[in-house]
């Protein structure tokens, strides 16, 4: 087949690791007879240095005509809080041009990586999660007010907004162990209560073979870390969903390994790690490629719909893992530690 990929590098470990994925892709086309063209655009901090503008016109232009977007991370010191064009805001902007309103963040522990976790074996064996995090409303997009002494970020959600995520969920639940739990803090919030209503709605009219409970943010934080076998499919809101992925991540032993899918209504989608732009490590090489090379996995399963190639890749990067290769976040002796490139090879060799 042939097909287009945005590539968006951008800030800190982002080249590095990218760097990597698209050595993965261009092996994949190879070994299976694809046409893959990787466009390679400006985006982030970087962006805002030569255009000031963090997603600059020709990027955004590239990224709504290419097959997928491949993503490294954004964001550093450089463009900090005070800064006044920030790199975030470019990511935020980009998700919603792309209209990518369903985040997955599937949540597996890698056999190998058992002993990378900060959290006993016992606890993480068979541990296997999807977050379908909400990524295009809610607090991160409501009106933002800030005067002398006081600021406010409005969160407001539609009955549309959650209907739609909620069919993805369902969807994908439908594929797995056909358990959705859904996370608010509808004890106090009204936008918490709107959700509980409509999931539990469109589950029961539209999924009804799909099993639906509910539960608070912060017992499903306790509970992410006492029994994270009890989870299947978790549907939550923009923002619980980004703070709870960070904590599941530890889970399967770093944040350098976790991939996400950034879906919407039509094939295009957005994959990126769930790391960020790791500033203190950034230019020095050792970095973990895995979830980027993940990530790209993603992109062929939901975009290209190359669903042996998606898993060639996953099998790779198992194998890399099985065979002993570790970047410094997932490794326990420090001079073991691969390099990001070294790291990059092992998939390779795999595949
Ligand atoms: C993520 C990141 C982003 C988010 C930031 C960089 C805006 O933390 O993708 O999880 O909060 O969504
Ligand atoms: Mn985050």
């Amino acid at each position: 087949m042939k097909a287009r990929i945005a590539i968006l590098a951008g800030d800190g470990i982002g080249p590095e690791v990218i760097a990597e994925a698209i050595r993965i892709i261009r092996a994949v086309g190879q070994k299976f007879g694809h046409d893959f063209t990787l466009d390679e655009l400006p985006f982030g901090g970087v962006a805002i240095d030569e255009f000031n503008d963090g997603l600059p016109e020709h990027t955004l232009k590239a990224c709504l005509e290419a097959d997928g977007v491949l993503l490294g991370a954004i964001g550093g010191p450089k463009w900090g809080p005070s800064a006044p064009v920030r790199p975030e805001a470019a990511l935020l902007r980009l998700r919603a041009e792309l209209g990518v309103f369903a985040n997955l963040r599937p949540v597996a522990v890698q056999p190998a990586l058992v002993n990378a976790s900060p959290i006993k074996p016992e606890y993480l064996e068979g541990v296997d999660l999807l977050f379908v995090r909400e990524l295009t409303g809610g607090i991160y997009f409501g009106r933002k007010l800030k005067e002398a002494g006081r600021a406010v970020d409005e969160c407001a959600y539609s009955d549309f907004e959650i209907e739609r995520v909620t069919r993805i969920a369902g969807r994908l639940a439908r594929q797995r162990r056909g358990k959705i739990t859904q996370i608010d803090k509808s004890n106090v919030l009204e936008t918490s209560r709107l959700w509980r209503v409509v999931t539990e709605r469109v589950i029961r009219d539209e999924f009804p073979d799909v099993s639906i409970e509910h539960m608070f943010v912060d017992a499903a934080a306790m509970h992410l870390i006492r029994n994270p076998r009890g989870f299947d499919v978790i549907l939550t809101e923009n923002l619980f969903g980004d703070i709870l992925t960070d904590e599941a991540a530890m889970l399967a032993g770093s944040l350098g390994v976790l991939p996400s899918a950034a879906l919407g209504d039509n094939r295009r989608g957005l994959y990126e790690p769930i790391h960020g732009s790791a500033p203190d490590i950034a230019g020095r090489g050792i970095a973990n490629p895995c979830g980027t090379i993940l990530s790209a996995a993603l992109l062929m399963r939901h975009s290209l719909h190359l669903e042996p190639e998606a898993k060639a890749i996953e099998a790779a990067v198992a194998r890399a893992l099985e065979g002993g290769a570790r970047t410094a976040d997932i490794s326990t002796s420090a001079d073991e530690a691969l390099s990001t490139r070294a790291m990059g090879d092992a998939v390779l060799a795999a595949l």
